[in-house]
């Protein structure tokens, strides 16, 4: 490893709303969970004929295995063409010290709780909490329009002493912000190892580190005796909330709360008919550019 730390190569694709699923799916198969998106502003981008309204970003650890995978994702993406409209590919070498070394500013989130990357920004911000979450490679600054709903969601459905299960935690803001507002455990779960270990380093850092458990893995695979949390967050995407609701339901306890974050407003209905299917009733609706957050309560 260089003094910059691990080679990646990250990779940018731009697509319509419609289609960013299949495309996410495929990246995840090959890049272990580092696939983000993000809505592209028209404002700045007005001469896009084809609309690829959405940005899929994903990172691929350089090793002996990243030539075949790439070669893979490019015959993926080739079929994909001949379907829908795409952009080229674009490919970056970054180094894993890219991410630590990412400045973002101080971000106020919900009524209550302001993030900041660094424990010397921690300066007074009136009557706010504040919570360091340093910059990583795991998602969750706070900036993202999913992670920002979701602090907002629990601002209103936190009353105090819940359990939280948080499913792809990434840096742990969703628990700890859970924390802050009053909950009294959590248990987070991610499949990404550096995703947890981030996560660890946060909540080591924020002097939460009793209060939580961690499962590094698939959600599918959490230990059947964790289970009866008073609220489960999961911010993911469409197809892993509707692939695993069976497996999300079955945490809950009796009248517990699920919020959901990170579905496209394209596939909305398709979700709630999925969770509404499963004796939960819908409290709540949050929009933000392209994207919906939902709340549901177990009947
Ligand atoms: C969009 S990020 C959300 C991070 C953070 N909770 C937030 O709201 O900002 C999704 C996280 O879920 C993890 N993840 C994706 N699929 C998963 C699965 N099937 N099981 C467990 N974790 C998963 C990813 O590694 C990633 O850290």
């Amino acid at each position: 490893m260089s003094e910059r730390g691990s080679k990646w190569v990250e990779l940018k694709i731009r697509v319509n709303s419609e289609y960013v699923e299949p495309i996410v799916r495929l990246f995840n198969k090959y890049l272990s969970g580092k696939v983000y998106t993000q809505v592209v502003d028209f404002k700045e981008d007005d001469n896009d004929p084809n609309h690829l309204d959405v940005e899929i970003i994903g990172y691929i650890v350089s090793d002996d295995k990243i030539s075949e995978y790439l070669t893979n994702i490019e015959v993926g993406l080739k079929l994909f063409e001949k379907i829908f409209d795409i952009s080229d590919l674009s490919k970056k070498e970054v180094f894993s010290d890219t991410w630590e070394k990412q400045k973002f500013p101080p971000i106020s989130l919900g009524n209550n709780i302001v993030i900041v990357p660094k424990e010397e920004d921690k300066v007074d911000f009136q009557d706010k909490k504040t919570l360091v979450i340093e910059p990583s490679m795991a998602f969750g600054t706070g900036h993202h329009a999913t992670t920002k709903m979701c602090i907002e969601l629990l601002d209103i459905f936190i009353e105090g002493e819940e359990s939280v299960l948080d499913l792809g935690t990434g840096t742990g803001i969703l628990s700890l912000c859970s924390l802050l507002l009053g909950a009294k455990r959590v248990f987070c779960v991610d499949n990404d190892i550096e995703a947890i270990n981030a996560a660890r380093k946060n909540f080591e850092k924020s002097g939460f580190i009793s209060e939580v458990e961690f499962f590094h893995g698939d959600l599918s695979k959490i230990p059947e005796k964790n289970k009866n949390f008073d609220l489960v967050l999961a911010n993911l995407t469409s197809n892993i909330l509707i692939e695993n609701f069976d497996h999300i339901f079955s945490k809950i306890s009796e009248n517990g709360i699920i919020i959901i974050s990170g579905i496209l407003d394209i596939r909305i209905d398709e979700v709630i008919e999925k969770f509404l299917n499963g004796h939960l009733k819908l409290l709540k609706k949050l929009k933000y550019d392209n994207w919906v957050s939902l709340v549901f309560q177990g009947l």
